[in-house]
């Protein structure tokens, strides 16, 4: 019979580099839909897709996420980042909108609840954006979010929610 990795390791092969394995919950592609809202604007439905990648090798998760109009798939918004979580339960995330908006958040996670809650450090080349909040949880294999703002003419408040499914 051919020798499979798995059954030519004295254990389970690593398929986590140490340091992610308490994120491990975000892993993978999600599909789903969100609603978008702000005091300002008239809220709107989206499409979205987020990537969680890594290689076993680097203490860091790849990010990437892309939105659409659910009504006729024309992209959206779009961004990319690197998520680091460090050992005492930190995580540093950093990631770069496709309106050249960019953001360093910090914030923690409970690998246990499977959440992440971020918060802004810095919003750099943003006309209006003063602070973003991020919170990720995992729950039933759907990936719910929320995504606060506060702007130059608003507090910080509710702009994005979403649920999605792995794929
Ligand atoms: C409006 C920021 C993510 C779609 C806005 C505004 C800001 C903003 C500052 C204008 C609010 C105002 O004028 O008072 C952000 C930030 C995001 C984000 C910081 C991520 C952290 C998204 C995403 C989508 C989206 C993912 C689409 C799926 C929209 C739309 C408007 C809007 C449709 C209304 C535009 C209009 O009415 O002219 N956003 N946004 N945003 N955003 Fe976002």
């Amino acid at each position: 019979m051919e020798a499979t990795g798995a059954a030519s390791q004295p254990s389970a092969p690593q398929t986590t580099h140490p340091a992610v394995a308490p994120l491990a919950f975000l892993l993978g592609k999600w599909r789903g839909e969100g609603e978008g809202s702000f005091p300002t604007i008239s809220s709107f439905r989206y499409g979205e897709e987020l990537l969680f990648s890594h290689h076993p090798s680097k203490p860091v998760i790849s990010y990437t996420q892309k939105t659409w109009k659910t009504a006729s798939g024309e992209p959206m918004h779009a961004e990319s980042g690197y998520w680091r979580p460090r050992p005492d339960g930190s995580v540093d995330v950093v990631i770069a909108q496709s309106t050249g908006l960019a953001e360093v958040q910090k914030g923690s996670f409970d690998a246990e609840k499977k959440t992440v809650t971020l918060q802004s450090e810095l919003v750099g080349n943003a006309s209006k954006v003063k602070q973003i909040t991020r919170t990720f949880q995992v729950a039933d294999g759907e990936l719910s979010y929320v995504v606060q703002m506060a702007t130059i003419t608003t507090s910080l408040q509710p702009h994005l929610k979403a649920l999605l499914r792995r794929i």
